[in-house]
């Protein structure tokens, strides 16, 4: 099966890395960018990997056998990023990279539960290993955190409604399967306009939303990128591609408060006089050509943003 990677030229640019550099991949999949980022280190250098998908671990483990001997992996979650990293023994890297958000498997196999094309399990964990499912979630939340996790995580309008209507709905019936949810959703929803160019399925915002629920997404992205500017060495890079914009609104956010950091002690993060503690290397996000939109179409909402470290962040 040919695995495309998203933007790898522009990840390959961006993190810089040369012979003998160590770097991270917090998002490895199926291995697709780590396979680039091992040969640029060489035999040399070091790479740090991190997958809380067990399946996707093993079938990248394999598709890298060759650089074994370069390669730490984790079955982890990268909310333990430093953790992990300074455990080894080591105090800083070259360059990390995040691109976050679901792998190919994940909606190609229905018995995951992300997607609503094929009948599969509301379930939605990355980790199984974890307990929380994404029915769990629709059975038990009450009306006002669903509401919220709808109108948060997945920008829906119509959150309260939707919270109202899975309430009424699951006093009869539980949530179990992914079509089940969908085909709820479309009959209380309006038909998306394709008049107005809009392709989405009524589903989609609320099937990011409880996964982004399930798997506590946006506290472990912030967690990690904070962990992540501490272990990154002066003039070290950092590349993080989101999907949607939830997403980007944290990563955005986040730099910005390196950009532009605050200065009185009260709200600081990160002790500074006020002067950027991050340099912009894109000053606008970088998106997929059409070009490549067209032979990998998941790659259509990715957004790449990069940094550079400037001032040491401990
Ligand atoms: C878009 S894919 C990465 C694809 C990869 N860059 C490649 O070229 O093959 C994102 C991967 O990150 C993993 N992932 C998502 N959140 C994670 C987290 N918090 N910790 C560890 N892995 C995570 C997912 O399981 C998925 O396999």
């Amino acid at each position: 099966m040919e695995h495309i990677s998203v933007l790898k030229d522009d990840v390959e640019k961006y993190l810089g890395l040369t012979a003998g550099n160590s770097a991270v991949d917090a998002t490895l999949g199926l291995g697709g960018h780590a396979k680039m980022i091992l040969e640029a280190i060489g035999e040399e250098g070091r790479l740090y990997a991190f997958e809380q998908d067990e399946r996707n671990l093993i079938e990248a483990k394999k598709r890298l056998k060759e650089y074994d001997k370069q390669t730490i992996y984790f079955k982890d979650n990268f909310r333990y990023l430093k953790k992990r990293i300074t455990e080894l023994g080591v105090k800083e890297v070259d360059a990390i990279l995040f691109d976050l958000g679901l792998s190919s498997p994940h909606v190609d196999e229905p018995e995951r539960g992300f997607s609503f094309m094929e009948d599969g399990p509301l379930d939605m964990r990355f980790d199984q290993s974890s307990s929380l499912t994404a029915a769990d979630v629709l059975n038990t939340y009450e009306e006002s955190e669903l509401a919220d996790i709808f109108f948060h995580y997945g920008e829906e309008r119509l959150s309260r409604k939707i919270a109202r209507r899975v309430c009424e709905y699951r006093k009869a019936e539980k949530f179990f399967s992914t079509v089940q949810l969908a085909k709820f959703l479309e009959k209380i929803l309006p038909r998306p306009n394709l008049k107005k160019g809009k392709k989405r399925h009524p589903a989609t915002k609320i099937f990011q939303a409880l996964r982004i629920e399930v798997n506590d997404e946006m506290t472990v992205l912030k967690e990690a990128l904070e962990q992540a500017v501490e272990i990154l060495r002066v003039g070290g890079r950092i590349v993080v591609i989101s999907y949607h914009s939830v997403e980007d609104r944290v990563v955005k956010q986040f730099f910005k408060s390196l950009l532009t950091p605050k200065a009185s002690p009260e709200e600081m993060l990160y002790r500074t006089h006020g002067e950027p503690l991050v340099e912009s290397l894109t000053k606008k996000p970088v998106v997929p050509s059409p070009e490549e939109v067209e032979k990998n179409p998941r790659s259509r909402s990715a957004k790449l943003r990069a940094y550079k470290l400037l001032i040491p962040i401990k």
